[in-house]
């Protein structure tokens, strides 16, 4: 797919259709990730490919900590129930334990590459920062080192839901150029 198409057909998906996404298609998701930029090249990551079981796992962690708390964020549940359909999720960790902004920020550049090359193949993809209300629960089933921090994650499927455009800042709203 040419570049500014990637771009600009990358979307939230969160309606999927009951297909795997191809093993092949996710290891080459994960390494467009890996050439992503980082700090002082930490490549400060750690990425989990999850089974349907722990993935189902996870789903159960977000929908009792919902009925837990009483929480009024509706999109708790809304994001549980999209993981539930979806083939993939792969979670994200931040192994450094230096400079936290600049490790989270090349952590985003990685995860955004993967979505752009999840674009690339035609597969869909979500970012998904919900799971972090669970991150504890989720560090701890899958006995992660205690110094990693859960930073996302990312849902891969197969799709044929165009979602509604969305208004985007324009350039005049967020440049400020006095040349
Ligand atoms: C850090 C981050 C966390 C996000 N978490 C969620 C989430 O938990 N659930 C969800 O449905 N969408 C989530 N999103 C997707 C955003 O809602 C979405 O990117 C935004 O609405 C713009 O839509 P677009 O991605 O289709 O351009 C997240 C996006 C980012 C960058």
């Amino acid at each position: 797919m040419e570049f500014q198409e990637v771009l600009t057909k990358r979307r939230s998906i969160r309606k999927f259709l009951p297909r795997e996404v191809e093993e092949e298609k996710v290891r080459e998701i994960i390494s467009a990730g890996l050439l992503a930029p980082s700090a002082h090249f930490r490549e400060p990551w750690k990425i989990y490919w999850l089974t349907k079981e722990e993935k189902q796992k996870v789903v159960t962690m977000m929908k009792d900590y919902v009925e837990r708390t009483n929480t009024s964020d509706s999109s708790i549940l809304k994001t549980a129930s999209v993981l539930e359909q979806a083939s993939t999720l792969l979670l994200v960790f931040n192994t450094s334990q230096e400079d936290l902004t600049m490790d989270l920020l090349s952590i985003g550049a990685m995860m955004e590459n993967m979505c752009l090359k999840a674009t690339d193949l035609q597969v869909a993809s979500l970012w998904v920062g919900n799971p972090l209300f669970v991150k504890k629960e989720i560090c701890s089933f899958f006995s992660v080192p205690a110094s990693w921090q859960l930073v996302g994650g990312i849902v891969l499927g197969y799709s044929e839901h165009i979602p509604s455009s969305l208004t985007r800042k324009t350039l005049e709203e967020v440049l400020r150029r006095e040349h």
